[in-house]
């Protein structure tokens, strides 16, 4: 725990920044099983804000894991640490001016909950609800294969648990992307 810290304000505001952006900073928070697509909806959302000239950034589980959560695995509190560290950088990137998308399994409600209540008002959950089954016969890594012969322990949906969120701002179920990706633009009203 750091003590005798002394929060030092900067000139240039969260305004100003969000001025030349062009828009307001938020965080856009995908959940949902591995597999069930928040990557590949993230990186459709971010295509089209980008083009439209949206200052757009992507926090990806795979990448940030290989990167600043390596020593980090999935136990339910290295989970946690690995959801409150990103809600950290989240918040930071939405103050910068950016929309930031997060994709992580985020199986925890507490986690997901306390991430809300750092970010406030610029935070949306996206629950991409993809089934059990779907994520299982789409198995684009081959991770659910090695899971259910018990070659991966705890693996989420199998052996762990994911806790689906009881009233997300928006829920993707049965859509293609580029029908989820008007969805949440509209629900967003960019
Ligand atoms: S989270 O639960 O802490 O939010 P995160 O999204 O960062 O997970 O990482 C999930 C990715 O790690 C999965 O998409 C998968 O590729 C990989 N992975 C490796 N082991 C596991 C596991 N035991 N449970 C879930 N995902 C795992």
């Amino acid at each position: 725990m750091s003590t005798n810290l002394t929060k030092h304000s900067f000139t240039v505001s969260r305004e100003k920044r969000e001025q030349i952006c062009g828009h307001k900073g938020k965080v856009l928070w995908f959940t949902g099983l591995s597999g069930s697509g928040k990557s590949t909806l993230a990186n459709a959302l971010d295509e089209k804000l980008n083009s439209n000239n949206y200052n757009t950034y992507i926090l990806d589980g795979d990448n940030v894991r290989m990167g600043l959560n390596k020593d980090l695995g999935f136990s339910s509190e290295d989970r946690k640490e690995n959801i409150r560290r990103i809600s950290e950088v989240a918040k930071l990137f939405a103050d910068s001016g950016k929309v930031v998308m997060t994709a992580f399994i985020s199986p925890y409600s507490d986690d997901r909950n306390q991430a809300r209540k750092l970010i406030g008002d610029d935070f949306t959950e996206i629950f991409v609800n993809t089934s059990l089954e779907d994520c299982i016969e789409r198995d684009p890594k081959g991770l659910y294969k090695k899971a259910i012969n018990g070659e991966i322990k705890g693996f989420t949906g199998i052996d762990a648990p994911y806790e689906e969120p009881q009233n997300p701002e928006i829920e993707i179920k049965s859509m293609t992307i580029e029908e989820s990706v008007n969805f949440i633009i509209n629900k967003l009203k960019f």
